[in-house]
């Protein structure tokens, strides 16, 4: 399991939400950390559990932002997050019922998902405002 690291594919081009990435890949990292270092299942569900919050907020400042601006994809968008966020929570319980010792291949597929989301419908978006003045 290797370190999130931000590269150009990762831009989408608007400020803001490209902070908010950022923040995201950070906390990510420190589940990361938490499972590699072998923490315990309390520190772990914590992790994960900051890692919700602030993908609850990023996604709806970003379904905010695409709203506001009339972005055509905006409801498969926002779809999408609630999609990730449902199986995320779903997780989370888990873990905490300690049903699911497997954290790992979560994380695996978290991070998978989130690069590919951003690399993928995030940068529409991104290409979509930029041409309209919105960095
Ligand atoms: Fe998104
Ligand atoms: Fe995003």
């Amino acid at each position: 399991m290797t370190l999130l690291t931000w590269n150009h594919a990762c831009t989408v081009g608007v400020r803001a939400m490209d902070d908010q990435h950022g923040i995201l890949m950070d906390t990510m990292n420190e589940l990361r950390l938490a499972l590699v270092q072998g923490s315990g299942r309390e520190q772990i569900s914590l992790q994960l559990n900051r890692l919700i919050e602030f993908a609850v907020m990023h996604f709806a400042s970003e379904e905010t932002l695409l709203e506001r601006f009339g972005f055509p994809g905006a409801a498969a968008h926002r779809v999408e997050h609630q999609r990730v966020l449902d199986w995320l929570r779903a997780s989370a319980h888990r873990a905490e019922r300690r049903e699911d010792t497997q954290m790992r291949p979560l994380l695996g597929f978290l991070r998978d998902w989130l690069v590919e989301h951003i690399a993928g419908l995030d940068r529409e978006y991104g290409a979509w405002l930029n041409e309209r003045g919105v960095f």
